[in-house]
Parts: C-alpha cells; structure tokens; sequence
C-alpha cells in the first residue's frame, strides 16, 4: 500500500474507534491510572510550561497535566482524528480546564516551531506510528533545550496477556491476521533494548525507563468480549466478523486460558508498559 493511502486507512480506523474510546474512558483510565502517574511524575511540569500531548486520543494523560501548568501554562492537546479532538473537547469541556487548546497534529510530521515547547506527554502513540523514529526526532525538534518528553509504550506481547491470549485464539482460527514483526502495533516497541536505542537515535541524550504493572479486571469472559468490542479495534472487527458457533467455540478457548489469572468474582489480566523520560 502507498504511504498515503495506509496513512488514510489508519486516520480511519482511528477516527471510527473514537466512539468506542469515549465509552471506555472510565474503565481504561481506572486500570490505566498507574502508567498516567507514572507519564505525570516524569514529566514534572511547572508552572507557565506548555506541554505537547501527541495522540492525545480523548486527551486524559495531557488533562492530568493541565492543572499543573496554572494560568500562565498552556497545553496543546493535539491529534491526528479530528474525531478524536471533538471526544478530548467533550472531556475538557466537562473537566472545565481553561488553559487547553487542540491542535491536529500528525506526530510523524509536527506543523509546529522548533524548539517551542518545554514538554511533550504521549501514552500508547510511538507504537502505531510506521516511522517511529521521525516522530521520536520531530518531537525532539519541537522541545526547548531541556525539555523533558514522557512517554509509554506497551512491553512485549508476553507480558500482555489481556491482549495476546484473545489475539493467539482469533489468529489461529483464522479471524485475524498474524502480527507482521516491525510493523506498527501495540508491541512494536515493547523490547526495552531496543527502545532505548530508538529513542537515543532520535536525538535524545538521556533516556530513563520504568516498567509499569496494570490489572484488567473482567467479570467473566463476557464481559471481556463486551468491553474489548466497545473498543472498536481490531479484536472487535475480528470478533464480530465471525460465525455464532466459531464465536462459542472461541469464548470456550477463552474460559480455559483465562483460569490461571482467576480471582474472586472473576479475572485479573496483567498488562505490563514501559515509562520512557527522556531529554
Ligand atoms: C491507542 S490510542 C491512545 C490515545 C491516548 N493517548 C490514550 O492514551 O488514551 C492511539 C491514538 O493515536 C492517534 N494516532 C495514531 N497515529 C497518529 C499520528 N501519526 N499522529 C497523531 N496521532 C496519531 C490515534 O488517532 C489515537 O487517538
């Protein structure tokens, strides 16, 4: 596929999740809470700093930050689905911040100033962009001299199981493609070697790493189902598209892999990202 034409395929993806991605806001920022602290605290704003958030999606790690900024600071809660803006509007609107400004932002190639911003914060972004690095490099043109960038990634595919256990039964039957390796994805960058080395080829002289544990608590398998289709992702068009009796036979696959992560009143799934502070 053409650069521009996979580039118009991804906006729309995205753009068609942001539904989906507003309706889970509660959920995901509840088990995401220890990867946004962890994105706040590294990145250490002051007051009258203006922070960058690159594909902010409904915005929520950049509005933790906002407050922060006081008055005289500003964030730019930037994207590249402006259907993704209009949720991070709705959110800001109802969190009632007054130093927040949205910008449409392709990360990969930033319509912004050199050196014009003391701060940038991304969760789950680098990841599924194709060319990493240029968006790694772009923010690095962006941020003053000594200028702080926060950022997480997921960890390697093993140590997220909430993801890869449904992915591995959907692939197999099937339903899904097999991940191409190097491609952009939730693991592309999970390998903590490797990470270090884009980020230090970006331009970045100090690159410090912490790894962040979650829980993704479900009901039942269920209630996995339902609230990985809110989503709208891939699982959700993979699961949809199959046949009732494939879609038993996979919940039945499910049941049995999900029991060594049981608990009282259901599942705990551990999920594991990598907290990047660089600068
Ligand atoms: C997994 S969501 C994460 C959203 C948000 N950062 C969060 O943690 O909830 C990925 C976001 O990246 C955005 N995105 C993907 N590629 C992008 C690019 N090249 N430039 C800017 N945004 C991009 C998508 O529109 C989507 O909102």
């Amino acid at each position: 596929m053409e650069r521009a034409e996979e580039r118009r395929v991804r906006l729309e993806n995205w753009s068609a999740m942001a539904v989906g991605w507003e309706r889970e806001r509660e959920e995901r920022e509840r088990v995401a809470a220890p990867i946004t602290g962890c994105l706040v605290q590294a990145l250490a704003p002051k007051v009258g700093d203006v922070v960058l958030e690159l594909a902010a999606g409904q915005g929520d790690v950049g509005f933790a930050v906002a407050p922060l900024l006081g008055e005289t600071g500003r964030l730019i809660s930037s994207d590249f689905s402006t259907a993704m803006l209009e949720i991070a509007r709705r959110r800001r609107d109802e969190l009632g911040l007054r130093n927040v400004e949205f910008r449409e932002l392709d990360a990969e190639d930033l319509d912004l100033e050199d050196d014009s911003v003391d701060g940038v914060v991304c969760r789950w972004g680098y990841m599924l962009m194709p060319d990493p690095r240029a968006a790694l490099a772009e923010t690095r043109r962006v941020l003053r001299p000594g200028g702080r960038l926060a950022f997480a990634v997921w960890a390697s595919g093993d140590s997220n199981p909430w993801v890869t256990i449904a992915g591995r039964i959907l692939v197999a039957r099937g339903h899904m493609p097999r991940p191409v390796p190097g491609e952009p994805g939730m693991f592309v960058l999970g390998d903590e070697q490797a990470l270090r080395a884009l980020v230090g080829g970006a331009g970045f002289a100090s690159v410090q790493v912490e790894m962040v544990s979650v829980a993704n608590d479900y009901r039942d398998v269920d209630d996995y189902v339902d609230r990985s289709s809110a989503r709208g992702g891939m699982f959700a068009r993979a699961w949809a598209g199959a046949a009732r009796d494939e879609r038993e036979a996979m919940a039945a696959e499910l049941r049995d892999a999900f029991e060594p992560f049981a608990v009282d009143g259901g599942y705990e799934l551990p999920g594991l990202a990598i907290c990047v502070l660089a600068s």
